[in-house]
């Protein structure tokens, strides 16, 4: 659980339970240390401490409430990051990100198990999670998942991601495509824009394990401390840009000194991408961030280029991942052996080393690339 800046801690707590009748209770078997944990883990938004974190989940059902028709004791079963109703106009129109239900702030829209703002859900880093309006949030996966674990959890989260900053940037056949951010997602989208079939796909970082995760999969690895990443990426596309571009970084986007500027990787991608491209924004921004250094950028503002935007004529799309709206097509890709999620794992370990498992992804160290924990073993 959270406990405060650069602090998580197992301990024991009250069991998850069912608490609606449309709930299931979930013995987690895989659950994942993600990039948007890290933002939470280091202080940088308003998670109050005592929360559960983990929202990158899968397990056995073990218990269904009595209006469960669908999902059965002992089903294995992977749930989307977003906690939602199905029900509400938003989830009806596949935006299950933005449910209007199962977020009780009437100001947001949006839930998710163990993360800031999104709903007193916790998470599944632990024995036990509740998922509710669990017919529709559990995705029952196949027999074959129990030995492949690694690979379908990323269905959870950052394979649907990935995929989603393609889709918003509109990554068709034959495109070329830009991504910046060879974190678990920026390689999500990678492995997404190949099986999209793009001619060439980049991926900006500075991290050679990570840049050496994006070229095994046929990926252009592009060292921004090497250089400036738009004129290697302008070197290679005819001087022209490319198709499209997607953000897998987020509002801590730094140099590769370390300092932070959350317009960096934004500015990069409108001067990186042709005229009349398209960009999608996965990385998370967020609408305060009182400790950025960043005088804007603590209320949220960025200094975007939207003069060169504009000019350019580029479209951009945001927003969480609508999970639902791809996880079942995934699973397939995951089935037929056509995509391997799991080829970024770098560590599996039992849910009482979570907290040197933050702090090693945290700092980025050398070979801590995706961290998947094992609370029921260990
Ligand atoms: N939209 C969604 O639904 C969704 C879902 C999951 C994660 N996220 C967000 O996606 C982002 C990435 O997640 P992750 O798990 O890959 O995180 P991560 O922190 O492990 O990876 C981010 C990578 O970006 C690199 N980076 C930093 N500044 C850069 C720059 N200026 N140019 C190029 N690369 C730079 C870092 O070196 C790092 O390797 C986070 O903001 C996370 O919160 C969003
Ligand atoms: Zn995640
Ligand atoms: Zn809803």
């Amino acid at each position: 659980m959270y406990e405060g800046p650069r602090t998580v801690r197992v301990e024991d707590v009250p069991d998850a339970r069912v608490e609606r009748p449309t709930d299931a209770l979930v013995k987690i078997t895989t659950a994942n240390i993600c990039g948007s944990d890290l933002h939470m883990y280091e202080g940088r938004t308003d998670l109050e401490t005592g929360r559960v974190l983990g929202h990158e989940n899968m397990g056995e059902v073990v218990e269904v409430g009595e209006a469960v028709d669908r999902v059965k004791v002992g089903d294995l079963v992977c749930m989307p990051f977003n906690i939602s109703c199905g029900f509400c106009e938003n989830c009806e129109n596949g935006l299950t990100a933005f449910c209007l239900i199962a977020n009780p702030d009437p100001n947001m829209a949006g839930a998710a198990y163990g993360f800031a703002d999104m709903g007193p859900y916790n998470g599944g880093q632990a024995e036990l999670l509740r998922v509710p309006y669990a017919d529709f949030n559990c995705l029952v996966l196949p027999p074959e998942a129990e030995e492949r674990q690694t690979d379908y959890v990323m269905l959870s989260d950052i394979f649907p991601t990935g995929w989603h900053a393609t889709q918003l940037a509109c990554v068709r056949a034959g495109d070329t495509v830009a991504i910046y951010g060879a974190g678990p997602v920026g390689l999500m989208a990678a492995l997404s824009a190949t099986l999209k079939s793009a001619s060439k796909v980049f991926v900006v970082d500075r991290h050679p394990d990570r840049l050496r995760l994006a070229e095994e999969i046929g990926a252009i690895p592009i060292d921004d401390s090497e250089g400036s990443p738009v004129d290697q990426i302008l070197d290679q596309t005819d001087g022209v840009g490319a198709d499209r571009g997607c953000e897998c970084v987020g509002y801590q986007a730094h140099d590769p000194e370390g300092h932070e500027h959350p317009n960096m990787t934004l500015n990069n991608l409108v001067k990186s991408v042709r005229f009349t491209g398209s960009i999608g924004v996965v990385g998370i921004f967020i609408p305060q961030d009182p400790q950025s250094p960043d005088p804007l950028y603590k209320e949220g503002e960025v200094a975007f280029d939207y003069g060169l935007f504009w000019f350019k004529g580029q479209s951009i799309g945001n927003g969480q991942c609508n999970v639902k709206a791809y996880n079942r097509e995934l699973m397939r890709l995951i089935r037929t052996g056509q995509a391997k999620p799991s080829w970024i794992v770098s560590h599996e370990l039992p849910l009482n080393q979570a907290p040197e498992g933050y702090e090693h992804f945290d700092h980025r160290d050398t070979g801590w690339t995706k961290v998947v924990l094992h609370p029921n073993f260990g």
